[in-house]
This record gives structure tokens, sequence and C-alpha cells, in this order.
């Protein structure tokens, strides 16, 4: 018996932030970003808003929408790449902001991936009796890693009018790359054992250190003494370096091949899907998967244009917004998917009770 999803629920900021925006604080393009990402709009948390306060959020509307209370919760899986302090990690911090009891609450560290990691280490605590009722939360606050400097940011904010300071907008420039990627929120499922054969009932998960430097943030490491100081800040080690199109190359090969895997390994095939929630790091990524699934783009949506790369939120925001939209029907195929940092990548499948 695979365990079930009986809620879902998100956080999202209220500042949205467009390509035009952008456009004011970096050498950019609503034309560039829009055809080689499908980013449209994304949003940023403002300053003193974390990943544990979207965390929270999104597992109160979870909890919510499944009209289960915070005291029968047993079990918090928390992904993030962007917790809010070094140490300790988000989850017990999220469970303490829900009024979870002292329940078993840990943080994983697998980026994009985290949320169909959590999803499997949940289904397996579920599946051998430790635990009854589990919440996997994504969050991420990636404004913090923004290349934006302070007349930067009040721009972005409205708060300012321009001009944009010459050698802040270099340096946005320098790492636009990857910054116009990323956007902010969060996404939550509360998970139950099922009561037949429904529910997740396969998943495979993969790493690849030796892909480590595709994107990594290689300053604020404790091979450093001290481990973080002006230096590294100085020479921008304190945000994401990434190997974009090598990325790209490796992400659409491993998420057809880990869904293809996990079908056939319970003996069903592509044609039975109905659903791919898959990582949404790029709008073209997304489409090869499709491709490469032989599956029609409405099998594989994207949401990407409204939120960007949300990392370990982003399956769950998807979910959330296709359960919504009455995508996810009794008896539905899902496979949750994603490719990211580490390398990390995996499949979950999902009959829906
Ligand atoms: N605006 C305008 N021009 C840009 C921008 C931008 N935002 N970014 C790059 N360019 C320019 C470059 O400077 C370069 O110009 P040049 O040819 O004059 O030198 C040109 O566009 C092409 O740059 P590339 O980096 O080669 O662009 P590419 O086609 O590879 O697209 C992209 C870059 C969109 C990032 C793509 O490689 C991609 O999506 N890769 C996957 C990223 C990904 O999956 N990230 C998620 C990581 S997940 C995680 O675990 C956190």
């Amino acid at each position: 018996m695979g365990s079930v999803i009986v809620g879902t629920g998100v956080a999202q900021p209220p500042h949205v932030v467009s390509n035009a925006d952008l456009v004011k604080v970096m050498d950019t393009s609503d034309e560039w970003i829009q055809s080689r990402t499908g980013v449209a709009r994304r949003r940023y948390v403002a300053p003193g808003v974390g990943s544990v306060q979207l965390a929270a959020e999104a597992v109160s509307a979870a909890l919510n929408d499944a009209g289960v209370a915070p005291g029968e919760v047993d079990l918090l899986v928390n992904a993030t790449m962007t917790p809010d302090m070094f140490a300790p990690g988000n989850a017990a911090l999220v469970q303490a902001e829900v009024g979870l009891e002292r329940i078993c609450a840990f943080e994983i560290r697998q980026q994009c991936s985290g949320f169909v990691y959590g999803l499997e280490l949940a289904d397996a605590m579920l599946a051998n009796g430790r635990a009854t009722t589990a919440v996997v939360v994504g969050a991420e606050a990636h404004a913090g890693y923004m290349p934006f400097g302070p007349t930067s940011w009040a721009m972005l904010r409205g708060t300012h009018d321009g001009p944009a300071d010459p050698d802040e907008y270099a340096a946005a420039t320098d790492s636009r790359a990857w910054s116009v990627l990323f956007g902010d929120g969060a996404g939550a499922c509360v998970l139950r054992r099922g009561e037949d054969d429904s529910g997740f009932i396969g998943g495979r998960l993969f790493s690849d250190g030796g892909s480590y430097d595709l994107i990594h943030v290689p300053g604020i490491g404790f091979s450093r003494q001290p481990y973080i100081d002006a230096a590294q800040l100085e020479a921008g080690l304190c945000i994401p370096q990434m190997k974009g199109m090598e990325l790209f190359r490796q992400a659409v090969r491993a998420m057809p091949s880990a869904v293809t895997g996990v079908l056939d390994s319970v003996g069903l095939s592509v044609s039975d899907l109905d659903l791919v929630i898959a990582h949404q790091a790029n709008a073209r990524i997304v489409s090869a998967v499709g491709t490469a699934l032989g599956l029609d783009e409405s099998v594989v949506p994207s949401n990407i244009a409204e939120h960007g790369n949300t990392t370990a939120a982003t399956l769950p925001i998807l979910f959330h917004e296709q359960r919504l939209a009455g995508r996810v029907g009794s008896g539905a195929l899902v496979a949750f998917t994603a490719f990211g940092a580490g390398a990390h990548w995996g499949a979950s499948l999902y009959r829906v009770p």
C-alpha cells in the first residue's frame, strides 16, 4: 500500500517582479528571458521573510485542505536550498512555527530534486510504520542570492525611480544567465498511508557528485577557515555558479530516463501516464522532457511563466495548481520528476486514489 496525498497548499510572496522590471537593473530583455527560459515573472520575499515563513504558510494551508489538525502530524520533511540559518536547518523552525508536536522533523538538501526525495522518504516512513501522517514541504527564498545592490532592490520594489547604479548594473548583468530563472515560494503535501493499491506505487532516486559543478555555491563552507569572510563575498563565491547548457543537456536526458525506469519497474508504460509534474527550470527543458517521452504538452504542463524556478517548491506548487484545475482525478497516473544541483534526480509514480 502506497501513501496517498490528502491535502496540498502553497505560499507565494506578494512581490511580483516582471522581466520588464529586471530590464531596469541588468542588461537583459523580456524577449530573451521568455524565448530562452519561458519565465515571464517571479516573486521575491521581502527582507526579513525567509523560507521558514513560506514553508509554515504552505504547511498550514495543506493541513487545512486535508482537514488534518497540526497535532495529528508525526513526520515533517523539509526540503530547501535557501534555509533561514546556516544551522539549525529549517525543519524544526517550521515545526514550531506551524505548532506541530515535538515530532520527527528533518531537513533535506537535494535542491530542485528535494521534493521528490522528500516524497520517497515520507512514503517509506509511512510504509514501515514509523509515521502515520506526514507533511513534505519545499520552500525557497532565493531573493537572498540575487545579485542586486540596494539601489537595484529599491527600483524593483518601486521605492526608487532610477537611474540604476552602474556598478550594481554591471554585477547583475554578470549573473544574468541564472538570476532571471529563480523565484520564491513554497508548496506542501500531507500524506497518509493508503488503504488500497493506489497512492505512491514506485520511485527511483539518483545522485552523481561528479556533476556537482553544474550548479553550485562554492563559498560559505567549512573547508575554509573562517568558513565565511569578505574575500569570498567579494569573489562572488556565495552566489550560484552555473554551467547552464550542460545542466540543460543532462536534465533533458535524466528526467525522461527516471520516469521510464520507474514505469518499467512497476510494469506500466508511458502511455499509461495522465500527468507529469516535472521540475520547472526552463520551459524548453519541460518541453524536451515531454518530447522525449512522446507525450502531448497537456500531459507535461508548465507554470514557469508565473513562478520561475522555485527549486524545491516547484513540484508541490505545480501539483497543487493541477489539482485545482481538475487534472488529478481519481485513478489518474501522475509522475513527479526533477533534476537539479548535486546532481540529484529521480521520479515518483502516484496513482490517485
Ligand atoms: N539576458 C540576455 N542575454 C543573456 C542572458 C539574459 N538573462 N543570459 C545569458 N545571456 C546571453 C549570454 O551572455 C550569451 O551571450 P553571448 O553569446 O554574446 O556570449 C548568450 O545569451 C547565450 O548565453 P548562454 O548561457 O549560452 O545561454 P543558453 O542558451 O545556454 O541559455 C539558460 C541559458 C537559459 C540558463 C539555459 O542554459 C538553461 O536553462 N540551462 C538550465 C538551467 C537550469 O536547469 N537551472 C536550474 C538549476 S536547478 C537547481 O538545482 C538549483
